[in-house]
This record gives structure tokens, sequence and C-alpha cells, in this order.
């Protein structure tokens, strides 16, 4: 174990030496997205199954003991960064419940989460809707929004998430009740016996270039300030962090089956959603929808959003590592299929929208494909075809994808393809 650990560490050190001498593309011209096919440049993609000294995994236990813990190492150290060990202090306090929400439908709550940690704290604020019609405990799907819990339904009952409580111009048009809710059909969520619970995403982590001072990364003892360590987390790997500490009151609910627990993110949540299930075993089902570049799509394609575009624009996102391979996926040392294939054994589905070609529709499809040989090493079926689905003919095996027509969006059709894949996941144990 110590040889494999020195390997990895060896590794990572080369990689950064190597590019420490290397000026960021930062200050260079970052060349426009390709939505060119042809323009796809020649790439070979690491393999899943062989771990970093050459050898070919065969077994479970290879996977689980030397090859998922290295590829977690490298993701670590040079895409989202290291994820704290250390336990943050936190309170829950209800705040607000109403038994009679959505018309009879569900049960709301509130709840205040407060975390303390190296003399700071930040407050969250978590909505819950609980289906009334169960018997017994019920699934969970957790899933961040972004524009606060009051954007998900008009009640006025809802506070406003603290990111926006501050904002004092009350026209604001994000204060608007409701502005989100096509993206959460809550009663198709209750009718179909699921509890939601969401929160919004910039509780933990402020959305901007100078959001990590506020953010629950400060609450860390080792917190560090700039220059950032090349192997610090950043918002992604905080907004994961944050989905686990849902997680946590989630599964102290009397409500909530905590064997059937989804996570489910869109866009820059979709990244994080499949970050905080590769960490996390807990999430059962781990759903991106549209997560496109540092997410589900291939970085090595090249296709749509690159690794220049996206950490020259938010540089608060990833370990400063990752944008030392601005114009240089070609020596990534590893890809987004090998995020998804950390799901394995547990089920992982990813979504792409036909006009949605900044997220690489074609670079998420063969991520979640080239996945597939860690779930075969456990006798299931990953997608089981390289040949990308036509719009609306979701492929749902232990690996699920679909594409659909119209934007960069969350739709009713989505969920309702997600809600089937949970259904099936929690009959196949
Ligand atoms: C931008 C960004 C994407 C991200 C998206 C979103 O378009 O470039 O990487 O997924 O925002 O989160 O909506």
């Amino acid at each position: 174990m110590t040889h494999i650990t020195t390997i990895i560490k060896n590794r990572a050190i080369a990689y950064m030496a190597l590019f420490c001498f290397v000026p960021s593309t930062h200050a260079q011209k970052i060349p426009p997205a390709n939505y060119d096919e042809s323009k796809v440049p020649h790439y070979v993609l690491p393999d899943v199954l062989t771990c970093n000294d050459g050898q070919r995994v065969t077994t479970k236990s290879e996977w689980e003991h030397k090859r998922r813990p290295e590829i977690l190492e490298t993701f670590y150290s040079l895409e989202y960064g290291r994820t704290p060990k250390e336990k943050i202090k936190v309170t829950y306090t209800l705040i607000e419940e109403n038994p009679n929400a959505l018309g009879g439908l569900a049960t709301m709550q509130q709840v205040r989460l407060r975390f303390e940690g190296n003399g700071r704290h930040i407050n969250t604020l978590l909505l819950a809707f609980i289906p009334n019609a169960r018997k017994g405990r019920v699934p969970v799907m957790i899933g961040y929004n972004f524009k606060g819990i009051h954007s998900i339904t008009p009640d006025e009952s809802i506070l406003y998430s603290p990111y926006f409580a501050s904002l004092t111009n009350r026209a604001d048009p994000v204060l608007e009740r409701g502005n989100q809710t096509s993206r959460w059909p809550l009663e198709m969520i209750m009718q179909r016996g699921y509890a939601l619970v969401t929160m919004c995403y910039h509780d933990f982590f402020p959305d901007n270039a100078k959001g990590r001072p506020e953010s629950a990364a400060a609450l860390f003892s080792d917190y560090q300030g700039n220059p950032l360590p090349e192997d610090a987390w950043q918002a992604l790997g905080v907004w994961a962090w944050g989905s686990s500490r849902i997680a946590d009151w989630v599964e102290q609910q009397p409500w909530a089956d905590k064997d059937r627990l989804a996570i489910m993110g869109h866009s820059r949540q979709g990244k994080a959603a499949l970050w905080a299930g590769a960490q996390d075993t807990r999430f059962r089902v781990v759903i991106s929808n549209d997560s496109g570049c540092g997410g589900a799509a291939l970085s090595k394609r090249v296709y749509g959003e690159t690794v220049a575009i996206i950490t020259n624009a938010f540089p608060h996102w990833f370990c400063p590592a990752f944008s030392r391979f601005a114009q240089k996926e070609e020596s990534l040392p590893f890809d987004q299929h090998e995020l998804i294939a950390l799901m394995a054994p547990r089920h992982v589905y990813v979504a792409s929208a036909k006009e949605d070609n900044w997220a690489d529709q074609r670079g998420e499809f063969l991520a979640a494909y080239h996945a597939g040989p860690v779930f075969e090493l456990y006798g299931l079926q990953g997608l089981g075809t390289d040949k990308m689905p036509d719009i609306h003919q979701p492929i749902m095996h232990r690996v699920g994808y679909h594409i659909r027509a119209g934007k960069h969006d969350v739709t009713d059709y989505d969920w309702k393809c997600y809600l089937d894949f949970c259904d099936k996941a929690w009959k196949e144990k």
C-alpha cells in the first residue's frame, strides 16, 4: 500500500513539476470552442482498468483497493482539489414546517444548518418536501438549486436563501418567487413517492472568484488563502462536500430511507454531483444533467467548452493544477470517464440536451460508455453500446444515458427519466 501511495505521489509531483515551468495560458489568447466533429483531435483515453504502474485490474478487490484509490487521488491532486477530512461542527434548527404544502401533497420543512469552525460560521438554509402519501420511509432526491430556495416554488412562506436575503432591492427579478419552477416539478416528484431536499449552492460557496473566504472552505483549520496550493479545493470541491453534509441531515430524518439516496445536479452542479458521488458512497444513484466540461464530458475531445475556457472563466471552481492543462488536454493523465467509473457498482446516469453543444453531448455519452469496464468487473452492464442513442431513447442499465430535445436546462422529461432510473435502481440492490 505504501508503495502504491508513493507511486501516486511521485506521479502527482512529476506533473506539478512539469507544469511549474509552463506559463499559464490565462495570459495567452484562448481559442474559441470547436463545434466541428471533424476537428476533434485524435486522442487516447487512459484505460480505466490499468493501474499507474501498468498492472491490469482483473478483480473487484484490485479495483477497490488499488485502482479506485489511485483514480480518486488523481482527481484530488489535479482537478477538484483535496477535500479535508476534518469534521465541522453543525447545528440543525427547524425554522418552519407546513404539513399541508403543495395543496396537501407534501410536508414542507425549512431548516437552518449552521456550520462552525476556525473562528467563523456559515448559515445555510435547506428546503425539504416530503410526500404525505407515504407508507414508511421514502427515497430522497438531493440537489442544489441555483437561484435560492424561494425560486423553486411560488410559496410565499419560503425564506430567501442567505445569499439572496442580503439583496436590498426587493424588485430584483432574482427575488421573484418561483422563477425556477420549471426545473423543479415538485408535484411529479411527490406523486412518485420521493422526498426532495434542496439548498442554494451559493450557501456553501458563493459562486464568484472572491467567494472562497466566505465559503465553507474557510471553516477548516488548515484553510489557506492566496497563494493557493496546487491541489487546493475550491467551489466544486466545497459544493460536493456540502452535498454530503445535506445527506448527513437527511439520514437522521424519520421519514428518509438512507439506503435510497440519490443526488441530482444540473450543469456546474452536475459536475459537483459526480464529484460528490465519487467520494461519498451513500449516494446510491448519481445523476448528472448537462454537466459538460469538468463534469461528464471528456476533456480530451476539446469540443465545446475546454479546460482553457472553463478555468479562465471560473478560476474558483477547480484546483489550480487543473488550469495547467489548458490547451494541453492531450497531456491530461486522466479523463472524465474515470470519474464516472468511480460510482461503480452504484448507479450513475448522464443526460445531455440536443442543443447543448457547449457541454459536448457526444463527449458526455462517450465518457459514460468508457466507464463501462468497471461495471462489467462487477458483472453489471454499463451503457453497453458506443452508438449514441437518438433523442428520447433512454438507456437504463447500471449506467444510464439520454439525450433529449431542446437546450441546456432541466425539464420534466429529464426528471421522469431520473425517477424511472431510481425506481429501477432500488429494485436491483
Ligand atoms: C457555464 C459554464 C459551464 C457550466 C454552466 C452552468 O456555461 O461554462 O461549464 O456547466 O455555466 O453551470 O450553467
